[in-house]
């Protein structure tokens, strides 16, 4: 078909106008304590690999795709779809474990949510996710409301002039595909579970409300809360922020821009792993109010020290995925939270590592409550196109919008920028742009990032990474015994680190098959594994410049990677605990190490 050439220009400007992504709104701070009906629980889908419902045969977007949710109207109409008569997932759930036709999908797959829904007068309603895996079209009743990248971070849209009474469908299109420009990238060691991975909610708040703020201790101290409220609508509000307990109840002014700058002085209880204390927290407005739980800590590094509220304290940790503990799956719920955070502490962790991207916000808070801290990290892992401008602009976004969801969880400590990612030019520019994008939006925490790379000089293994002159903490992954050398050889490797900073060693550890047993030296053993823990944690122990480390991992988990069927069936095999929720070997000797440290900070 050969259009005039005008038309075809009007065409392809409006292709590009319309397929701008609609950003996301200013993420709203604490939903759970807001008005909020969630639209959690079973929708409709349609497994849609060809993007049918979206471009017509000559590619090009349709004008009636299924996010009009079409039903005929006469009997000669043709429809070629009908989400009411199709399959159902449960929201929040990956699309793969509840499918048997959808264990590998990678692709396109459209969801359908049906609902009423009634305004109070002069309120503004919000669409809120927790996260969707990995890129998805938001529709409400026909109309394009926004779209959102990244598959483990928080968004929402306003929806309020859209919302009608009744029926109202709001139609998802998620696709989970790999891409190479992408964040993660093509290749990771984990399942790319796809779909509406965590809660869906609406959101309902005044005309002017209380967006988002951030209530920390400043820096360096452990008596001021520096900090601020951003406030939607009309400037020259007053806010409130009082913590009850305390009997502090301070007023603060918005300028023009709705942000009022908040410093409170104060004898606080300072959280620690030993008293995670919470206080409640509220703040409010002429026109609203919300209540927080928040945490009052100081962390810092000293030398190749780690100071939690001034104190030197040794991170007792373990790596976590957000593996359902019986699952398989992403974990969704608070229970599963609940059970991972139990299984760490009676490890006798202090602390875990969220690996390779952020968590949900329900696992960081479980973490919180039961007092351990936590190392947060977006995907940029391993190979991702570190010269390719608009991959930086997706991790920073994912930086960006996890550091704007869990800056008030005080359990936080480390935010993590990469893992694992191989030295070059470009890699140190993309990984040094954000180490320095985290502290203009978070100046409170210590960065991060689990670093692969050493040289080797004199028996010594030598911590060089360029990074480490860019991050305050440094991380190490090493797989002495399982990806290289005997787990009898490593007691006796050595270390050297070229910089003054604290040292993570924040993978090591080795695979078995729960209830495999045999000689140790039998790869894919409990006691294989157990060999791999007891060396390497003799090692540890003579790293005197060690801060803390976060063996891989607390369980198994599904990558397909992981192709041994006799011993791993999709499974990487590191976990301490079987995917049953059966505690390993070696289990029991990172507890014993741990136990065996008398306290924090001491060694
Ligand atoms: C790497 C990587 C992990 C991976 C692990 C393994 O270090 O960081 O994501 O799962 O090793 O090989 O099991």
């Amino acid at each position: 078909m050969n259009l005039p050439k005008t038309l075809s220009i009007f065409f392809f400007l409006t292709l590009i106008i319309s397929s701008q992504a609609q950003e996301a709104d200013p993420l709203i701070q604490n939903v759970t304590a807001r008005n909020i009906t969630t639209l959690n629980g079973l929708w409709q889908i349609i497994v849609d690999p060809l993007e049918n419902g979206y471009y017509n045969h000559r590619y090009q977007p349709k004008e009636n795709g299924f996010f009009m949710n079409q039903k005929m109207q006469s009997p000669s109409d043709l429809i070629e779809y009908d989400f009411d008569e199709g399959y159902q997932l449960a929201v929040p759930g990956d699309w793969n474990t509840q499918m048997e036709k959808l264990y590998y999908y990678e692709g396109n797959l459209w969801y359908k949510k049906s609902f009423d829904y009634t305004r109070q007068a002069a309120n503004r309603v919000f669409l809120y996710f927790g996260a969707v895996n990995y890129e998805v079209k938001v529709y409400l009743n026909g109309k394009k409301i926004g779209e959102h990248v990244g598959g483990y971070t928080s968004f929402n849209f306003e929806i309020t002039d859209e919302l009608r009474e009744k029926d109202n469908f709001l139609v998802l299109k998620v696709d989970n595909t790999r891409r190479r420009e992408a964040v993660p990238t093509v290749n990771t060691d984990w399942w790319n579970y796809g779909g509406i991975t965590r809660s869906v909610h609406l959101v309902e708040t005044p005309q002017s409300f209380i967006r988002d703020y951030f209530l920390q201790l400043k820096k360096g101290s452990k008596n001021e809360i520096a900090g601020w409220v951003q406030a939607e609508g009309a400037g020259g509000q007053n806010v409130t922020v009082s913590i009850p307990s305390l009997k502090i109840n301070r007023e603060f002014r918005t300028d023009q821009n709705g942000r009022a700058e908040v410093n409170i002085k104060g004898k606080f209880e300072l959280w620690s792993p030993m008293n995670p204390k919470l206080y409640e927290v509220k703040i409010s407005t002429g026109t609203d109010g919300i209540t927080d739980q928040i945490g009052f800590r100081s962390i810092e590094a000293d030398g190749h020290k780690i100071l939690l509220n001034g104190e030197p304290v040794f991170l007792k940790g373990v790596s976590v995925h957000e593996e359902a503990p019986f699952g398989p799956g992403r974990a969704t719920s608070k229970a599963e939270c609940e059970t991972l955070v139990k299984w760490a502490k009676e490890l006798g962790c202090n602390f875990i590592r969220l690996a390779h991207y952020p968590h949900s916000e329900e696992m960081v808070k479980a973490a919180e409550r039961h007092g351990v801290m936590v190392w947060s990290e977006i995907p940029v892992y391993w190979t991702v196109l570190f010269d390719n401008p608009a991959t930086y602009a997706n991790a920073e976004n994912q930086l960006e919008e996890m550091i704007t969801r869990d800056k008030n969880r005080s359990n936080i400590i480390l935010w993590s920028v990469a893992n694992e990612t191989p030295v070059s030019d470009a890699r140190l520019d993309f990984l040094s742009r954000l180490a320095k994008k985290v502290k203009t939006l978070d100046n409170t925490r210590l960065t991060t990032a689990a670093l692969d790379t050493h040289s080797s000089e004199d028996g010594y293994n030598i911590i060089d990474d360029p990074l480490g002159e860019h991050i305050d903490v440094i991380g190490i992954n090493q797989y002495c015994g399982w990806y290289w050398g005997k787990p009898s050889e490593c007691a006796s490797l050595k270390w050297k680190i070229n910089f003054n900073k604290p040292l993570i060693i924040s993978e090591f550890g080795g695979g078995a098959l729960q209830g495999h047993h045999g000689a140790p030296n039998e790869r894919w053993t409990e006691e294989y594994q157990d060999d791999v823990y007891k060396y390497n944690l003799e090692m540890l122990k003579k790293i005197d410049f060690l801060a803390g480390t976060t063996p891989w991992i607390l369980t198994d988990f599904l990558s397909p990677r992981r192709n041994l069927n006799r011993i791993q069936k999709d499974y990487n095999r590191k976990g301490l605990v079987s995917e049953n929720g059966v505690k390993k070997k070696a289990f029991f000797t990172l507890r014993d190490f741990y136990q065996q440290l008398d306290g924090p900070g001491k060694r």
